[in-house]
């Protein structure tokens, strides 16, 4: 398996064609999900004791399985939050992969970690965070979150032996993304979530805070606030909690997995005034900053506090932390030990633009957003739900009931048109299906979003 021969030569130009044709092309189609036995019939047992030949599998990936997925950067994919990796970024994502880095520690990757502290001090620079602050790259923003709300909880257990043995207890807003609730249950801490989709305010905290009781008061250790929410990219009043945090002690993390790369646009740059003040910040480079899956970062005001809370012990790692293997170690930072320099391929693609560009790009997602609403309030039968909030664009199709935009969503996909997928907006009580687009990709065109909004007709 790892020797050289004419198979491996003619394999390996067979890859870099597919890679070629996938880099350079700017017509992907929308694939669709099949039944693992449709799949299965298709493509028959392709793992055996005599393997199946890497010419008949790499053919079974390219007639079938690749066509079983939704390709995250076309332009016509406006759900969730879509990525749309620049062409030098998946480049480099190959080099990173062909270069075999372990870059848990400076000792082994120590070049691969230059490049990706290079881009991190970028990263850094846009939140405006005080000397000395820095971070890392993870799998993504619930890693992040996670590394960032355990420092938290390990920095509030140091303060005083009573926490300890305490259940900690942190407050968000229903409008926070579903992974603070997924890594607090990792945690085993309790959430409290503020009744708001809306932007969260420390007006609300402070009800909510005066509502606890002294022990519940004393078990809270961190507020966590959006820079973006997910569903409406609403950005909390960073500046109040961050004040808020600091009269009451807590920890202020903010998770900007999706809004995070508006940090770099000029236009909407002040909505995120307060982010320098926070302990800890979550911002996806997979999302907002065109790198291939799987980027996300997390960045701490004090990285000693992150690594109190993460640095490994074992007699097998010390060599690592020996004076001749002084460096920056990712692998204190976060959860992860083993890890890919999954920083690479941003720090290429920076490297390779520079950073206006990437101001550039992102300002469209923005502008993106605005056309969207124009149009929607050009159509008597189209009704913005809110106004565009960074790239998300709520609206209704007035007279839809929720399965209507089920079933809009199932056929556009179908016939490989567009992925727009409906959402949930709430007033009061009340939880409304609506649409919703989500701009990244520059490449999207207003003729896209006419078409998108025509197919409702
Ligand atoms: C605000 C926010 N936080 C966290 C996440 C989770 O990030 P990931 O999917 O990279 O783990 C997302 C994903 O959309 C998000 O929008």
């Amino acid at each position: 398996m790892h020797k050289i021969d004419i198979e491996l030569v003619e394999m390996t130009l067979d890859v870099m064609k597919y890679a070629i044709d996938r880099i350079s092309s700017t017509k992907h189609e929308i694939g669709k999900p099949q039944k693992e036995e449709e799949l299965k019939r298709l493509v028959g047992e392709t793992i055996t004791a005599e393997g199946i030949g890497g010419e008949n599998a790499f053919n079974l990936w390219k007639k079938h399985l690749m066509k079983a997925n939704v390709p995250i950067d076309h332009p016509r994919h406006l759900a969730f939050v879509p990525a749309s990796p620049t062409r030098a970024a998946v480049m480099f994502d190959l080099v990173t992969s062909a270069s075999s880095i372990h870059g848990a520690y400076w000792m082994e990757g120590a070049g691969g970690i230059y490049c990706e502290n290079e881009a991190m001090k970028w990263i850094v620079s846009l939140t405006g965070m005080p000397e000395g602050s820095f971070g890392v790259f993870t799998s993504g923003g619930t890693a992040a979150n996670l590394s960032a709300i355990v420092t938290a909880r390990e920095f509030w257990r140091s303060l005083d032996n009573k926490n300890r043995s305490e259940k900690g207890l942190i407050m968000t807003s229903i409008g926070a993304h579903s992974s603070i609730k997924a890594m607090a249950k990792v945690m085993d801490v309790d959430v409290i979530l503020v009744e708001t989709e809306g932007r969260l305010e420390a007006k609300a905290l402070q009800r909510t805070i005066s509502q606890l009781t002294e022990h519940q008061r004393q078990r809270l250790f961190a507020i966590v606030a959006t820079g973006g929410t997910t569903n409406a990219g609403i950005i909390d009043d960073l500046d109040g909690i961050a004040n808020f945090c600091k009269q009451h002690h807590l920890w202020f993390h903010v998770d900007a997995a999706y809004g995070g790369g508006a940090l770099a646009a000029k236009s909407v740059r002040h909505l995120f005034n307060g982010i320098e003040k926070a302990d800890s910040i979550t911002i996806d480079p997979h999302k907002w900053m065109f790198s291939p899956y799987d980027c996300g970062a997390v960045i701490y005001k004090n990285m000693n506090l992150a690594k109190d809370a993460h640095s490994q012990h074992g007699s097998y790692l010390d060599i690592f932390k020996d004076e001749g293997a002084h460096g920056f170690n990712p692998a204190d930072y976060q959860i992860q030990l083993t890890r890919r320099v999954r920083g690479l391929p941003l720090w290429f693609s920076l490297a390779l633009h520079g950073t206006n560009k990437y101001e550039s790009a992102i300002e469209r997602g923005l502008e993106l957003a605005q056309i969207a609403g124009r149009l929607i309030r050009e159509n008597p039968k189209l009704e913005l739900v809110r106004e565009p909030s960074l790239s998300c664009v709520l609206y209704r199709r007035i007279g839809w009931k929720p399965e209507d935009y089920t079933h809009w969503t199932y056929e556009n996909h179908k016939k490989g048109f567009a992925l727009v997928a409906p959402t949930k907006w709430k007033t009061g009580d009340n939880f409304e299906t609506v649409s919703r687009f989500c701009f990244i990709n520059p490449d999207t065109t207003e003729q896209d979003i006419q078409m998108i909004l025509d197919s409702m007709f």
